[in-house]
């Protein structure tokens, strides 16, 4: 199998499995598949189709719609969401009937420099009103070419899209682009799905890499998780003579709300003056035990743990209701947070 094989096997599966029915494609007027190409940017077909049939029932061509109040627009895309591409289609029709004579442009250029239209919808668009020979690089496609091609990365890596649409361009057949375009899209959709797919169905799966690999799932790499920010802590493990150690209940909203833990000591704050601000203690001396990290949604957490000891007898400490002496060889410790947990079963060993 050949990538020249591609667009032939492709054609094939979509003559008798793609989808022919959709109300774009009949007839596919640059007008009609602009709009559902913007109405499928980000909203699915079956969703799509109520809405364009209105949409085009009620404005039929570009003037009609560059003519049509703001208002009528927006109450006719109401439900789709993401409604800055309503304002920009009535704005792209506006020029088009102002500058371009009331039809689309004919060039990539052109049509990818109306409002709301990028790249890949400028080329969907030609591909399918005007049979141009353009590729195309949607959601779906970025899937079925980066397991097709194993191309690793993540696809919003300018490194790794560039990689796909180089892909996308050697694999375009000499003619059927309309066809084309939507086959590969309903390829992605029907059978390359993210969490589905259909290898066994998939007339190109005798030369997809990650079939080939067996790591269709891997493809394409997902984006990478958002280094979180590092914030730090000391715990400080303040003991008393019989070899408990102070816990106190957490305030209910930042971190570990409402659980119990040794207290934290954060960021600027010295323990000595924690110590000494929060409990009249003196510190004597401090022994740091291993860090610990511990990840949280929107930042990871440093936990260092340090044994102190302090001047005056710990057990001037009272217990009060939310503070009190954890006996380490107690049966049951009330809720700790895990890692504190894993500490304070540490220092029941030692
Ligand atoms: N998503 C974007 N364009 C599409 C089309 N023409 N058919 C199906 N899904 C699509």
């Amino acid at each position: 199998m050949t990538a020249a094989t591609f667009a032939p096997r492709l054609l094939a599966w979509y003559d008798h499995a793609g989808r022919h029915d959709l109300p774009w494609q009949q007839p596919r007027s640059a007008y009609r598949v602009w709009l559902a190409e913007v109405m499928l940017q980000q909203t699915q077909v079956a969703t799509v189709i109520p809405y364009f049939e209105r949409f085009i029932a009620r404005f039929p061509d570009f003037s009609a719609l560059a003519a049509a109040p703001a208002d009528d627009v927006l109450a006719l895309w109401a439900g789709l969401g993401y409604y800055a591409r309503a304002r920009n289609l009535h704005a792209a029709a506006q020029r088009i009937v102002s500058e371009h004579d009331g039809a689309m442009p004919r060039t990539l250029e052109e049509v990818q420099a109306l409002p709301g239209i990028g790249r890949s919808t400028a080329a969907a668009i030609l591909a399918q009103a005007e049979g141009q020979r353009h590729a195309i690089l949607d959601g779906n496609v970025k899937r079925v070419l980066a397991r097709h091609g194993a191309i690793a990365g993540w696809p919003g890596q300018p490194k790794v899209a560039q990689q796909l649409w180089a892909l996308s361009e050697s694999l375009l057949p000499a003619a059927r682009m309309a066809d084309y375009t939507q086959a590969i899209m309903d390829l992605g959709a029907t059978l390359c799905t993210a969490r589905a797919p259909a290898c066994t169905r998939c007339p190109v799966a005798a030369d997809c890499g990650a079939y080939r690999q067996q790591a269709v799932a891997d493809y394409p790499s997902p984006r990478p998780a958002k280094a979180r920010p590092l914030r730090q802590a000391r715990l400080l493990l303040i003991e008393n003579d019989s070899g408990a150690v102070l816990i106190e209940r957490r305030p209910p909203s930042g971190i570990w709300g409402g659980l119990w833990c040794p207290p934290l000591c954060q960021d600027e704050e010295s323990p000595e003056q924690a110590l000494r601000q929060r409990y009249g203690l003196q510190l004597r001396a401090q022994a740091a035990l291993p860090p610990l990290r511990h990840a949280f949604t929107h930042f990871e957490l440093e936990l260092q743990p340090l044994r102190v000891q302090v001047a005056a007898r710990a057990d001037g400490v009272r217990e009060q209701a939310d503070q009190l002496w954890l006996k380490l060889s107690a049966e049951t410790w009330p809720g700790l947070p895990a890692p504190v947990l894993k500490i304070l079963n540490q220092l029941r060993k030692n």
